[in-house]
């Protein structure tokens, strides 16, 4: 049991965290995605603690962060090069995480016993500075308990770990909201994307035209299919059912004022221009329809306050697929684990 310190951005916390992270112990920190729980990559200790605090699946591997492509290329089989490297040169530091071929710096306890590993240089001066001073490579999951909506604040990061880990490093609420895009290069030499994050499916086609979406980004895949194994378990979710309402402002309205039973405790989160008439139901708001940028930043936040307020029935007006709208989407129809009413 800790007694969780919670510091803001500073050289002295700086010093801290590197102090926690060199004895091996975890602590929370912000990236420019969401917050990540973070530990040495060289440590089994550190690891597993990782693994336990957030009650995570033993065979869902983390994410590892450095600070540059040399650190990187140390991490995998053959250094990047070819397609991969002209995007990671184009997207590094940010919000974009490469899977490639692990070399033996990288223990199976991280990877889950697979052959590949997930590498990402963040955009983030507190993790970049602790991984220069540390020059120690970060394993760091979202923060959340899992399954959970994912952290983007540090208070997020306390109430899910209050106790269980000794330190949060503060910087603010994060840039993007959605954890970074995932993305593996195909057997047949295409950028598949596997989780759609801050770098868009648009930005990574303006690189090469060659790129697609994994089936599982839109859709419920077979677990004997899956090429990423987080995606097999429940994520994001607030308690109660959760709905992805696709539709207009009209029909949305029409099916919310048709639908609602109240003999639940009902909520709905939808468009601040959204313009609908509906009562009994308490309604949350997450941007503009056409300001994904916003949406992104926002949607955990509002997923976890609902959590806290017990709702049975959440229906969500889904978002456009476009930009980092997709990344939203996805994560919307995850944490409604499919459950989808098409209007229109
Ligand atoms: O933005 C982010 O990526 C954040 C911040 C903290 O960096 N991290 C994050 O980590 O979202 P996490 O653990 O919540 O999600 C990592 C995802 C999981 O779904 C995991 O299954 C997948 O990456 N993954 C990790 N290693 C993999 C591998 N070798 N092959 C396929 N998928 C992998
Ligand atoms: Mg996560």
């Amino acid at each position: 049991m800790f007694n969780t310190e919670i510091l803001k951005y500073s050289p002295l916390a700086i010093n801290k965290a590197v102090e926690y992270i060199l004895n091996g112990e975890i602590i929370g920190l912000p990236t420019e995605t969401v917050y990540g729980l973070a530990g040495r990559i060289d440590n089994i200790n550190s690891i597993n603690r990782i693994f336990f605090v957030k009650g995570r699946p033993q065979d869902n591997p983390l994410i590892v962060h450095v600070s540059d492509i040399d650190m990187a290329n140390k991490l995998i089989k053959k250094p990047i090069s070819g397609i991969i490297k002209k995007i990671a040169n184009k997207f590094w530091p940010g919000p974009l995480t490469i899977i490639m071929e692990k070399s033996n710096l990288i223990n199976n306890v991280i990877s889950c016993n697979l052959s590949t590993v997930a590498i990402r240089i963040p955009n983030s001066r507190s993790m970049l500075d602790i991984i220069k001073k540390t020059k120690i490579p970060l394993a760091a999951p979202s923060a959340n308990i899992s399954g959970k909506p994912s952290c983007t604040s540090a208070f997020h990061v306390f109430d899910d770990m209050k106790s269980k880990i000794p330190f949060i490093l503060d910087d603010g609420d994060c840039e993007f909201g959605v954890e970074s895009t995932i993305i593996k290069l195909s057997q047949d030499g295409r950028i598949c994307i596997l989780r759609p994050g801050g770098i868009t499916f648009e930005d990574l086609y303006s690189i090469d035209n060659n790129v697609y979406l994994s089936d599982s980004v839109l859709n419920k895949t077979l677990i004997s299919e899956c090429i990423s194994p987080g995606i097999k378990y429940k994520h994001y979710s607030p308690s109660g059912d959760v709905y992805l309402i696709n539709g207009n402002n009209d029909s949305f309205s029409n099916f919310l004022n048709n639908n609602i039973n109240t003999s639940f405790k009902n909520c709905a989160i939808m468009f601040n221009n959204d313009n609908i008439n509906i009562q009994n139901i308490d309604i949350f708001y997450y941007g503009n329809s056409t300001d994904y940028k916003f949406q992104s930043k926002n949607i955990f936040s509002i997923l976890r306050d609902i959590d806290k307020k017990s709702y049975d029935k959440i229906y969500i007006r889904a978002p456009k697929k476009i930009g980092v709208g997709l990344a939203v989407y996805n994560r919307i129809v995850r944490a409604a684990d499919f459950k989808v009413v098409d209007l229109d």
